[in-house]
């Protein structure tokens, strides 16, 4: 492929669905926080100023202490900012991203609303300058467990709108199991929001299968690890569910050893609806435009495979419709 097409891929407009909001935290801006506070998280940084942490489980534990020093709703709405400007800097139009209540007030209502009110704030502000559009899927962490979860889950429920339009699950796969939130998503998909949930990224296709059966999700985070079971990857595609795929997070954080041995294009050929995002894109080192351009170089995908993507993204999205034809159109036209 030549730079000229690498540069229009690396240049489209883009729909990314899979992105942690506090994952996204520029390092500076969390080292410039803890500076404020008097914080000391030397030790979560490496020597060139980037995340340092050994493995999944110990980047869950850098990412809560890089969490800790966002403290107010306006610090969450400074922060809205920053995320939205670069990832609209990566030619992203329409991202959806996952807020946790466990982290915006404790999982308080009351303290979750104001948390919620700043960030939207920020968010209208982002889509009127920069023109890009934010969806926030309320988040429980699965290493909490499911009690904590339940809070979550009322955060959500009573926060479903327009712009809180789903609940998802993200933390350690390998701490307890899919179906013991099942209250919780219960809670959810009965105040009208849509479903996803992190699976098939450390555990296998079964995990993938219980999500489908037992929380019925409308998506999957991740969910690659079902390429080990064909009766799963059927089961995706005859259930149209969509997978939020983060080809550069799975290859930093070691599920595969290099691109050229991740399962996306072999799920694509096979029909399973996938997406592209970039989870927690400082973390991994990881931009949206760094995505597209090493699928294009490792696979050969071409604009007219990145745009099929897209629309894909669009017609998972949890959004309403009209925002749905809006986001449609600015990819199309582009
Ligand atoms: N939280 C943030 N990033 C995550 C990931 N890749 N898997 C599970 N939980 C997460
Ligand atoms: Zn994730």
């Amino acid at each position: 492929m030549d730079e000229e097409q690498l540069h229009r891929i690396a240049n489209l407009p883009k729909a990314e669905l899979h992105l942690h909001f506090e994952g996204a935290a520029p390092p500076a801006f969390i080292r410039g926080l803890a500076s404020e506070r008097n914080v000391d998280l030397s030790s979560i940084f490496n020597p060139d100023g980037s995340y340092a942490y050994r493995d999944f489980v110990h980047f869950l534990s850098v990412y809560e202490a890089a969490t800790s020093v966002l403290k107010t709703p306006q610090d969450f709405g400074r922060l809205c900012t920053a995320i939205l400007e670069q990832a609209a800097e990566n030619g992203v139009v329409y991202a959806e991203s996952f807020i946790s209540p466990d982290f915006c007030g404790g999982g308080d209502l009351g303290a979750w609303r104001e948390y919620l009110h700043a960030i939207q704030e920020a968010a209208d502000r982002a889509e009127a300058d920069m023109g890009i559009t934010l969806r926030g899927i309320v988040t429980c962490i699965r290493h909490f467990g499911p009690e904590q979860a339940k809070s979550a889950a009322l955060c959500a429920a009573e926060t479903a709108g327009d712009w809180i339009t789903g609940f998802g699950m993200g933390g350690d796969e390998n701490k307890g199991n899919q179906r013991d939130f099942a209250y919780s998503y219960d809670m959810a998909r009965e105040a009208g929001l849509k479903l996803t949930t992190h699976a098939g990224e450390w555990r296998g296709p079964q995990e993938v299968r219980e999500a489908v059966e037992e929380l019925r999700v409308q998506r999957i985070g991740h969910g690659v690890r079902a390429i080990e079971d064909l009766a799963v990857v059927d089961m995706l595609i005859e259930r149209d569910v969509t997978l939020e795929v983060c080809p550069g997070s799975n290859v930093f954080l070691g599920v595969y050893p290099k691109l050229s041995a991740h399962p996306i294009e072999k799920l694509r050929e096979r029909g399973v609806p996938v997406t592209i995002s970039t989870d927690d894109p400082p973390f991994f080192h990881t931009t949206m435009k760094q995505e597209y351009t090493n699928l294009a170089q490792c696979f050969g995908w071409d604009e007219e495979i990145f745009a099929q993507v897209n629309r894909t993204a669009m017609k998972a999205a949890f959004c309403d419709e009209d925002t749905r034809a809006k986001v449609l159109k600015k990819l199309e036209t582009a």
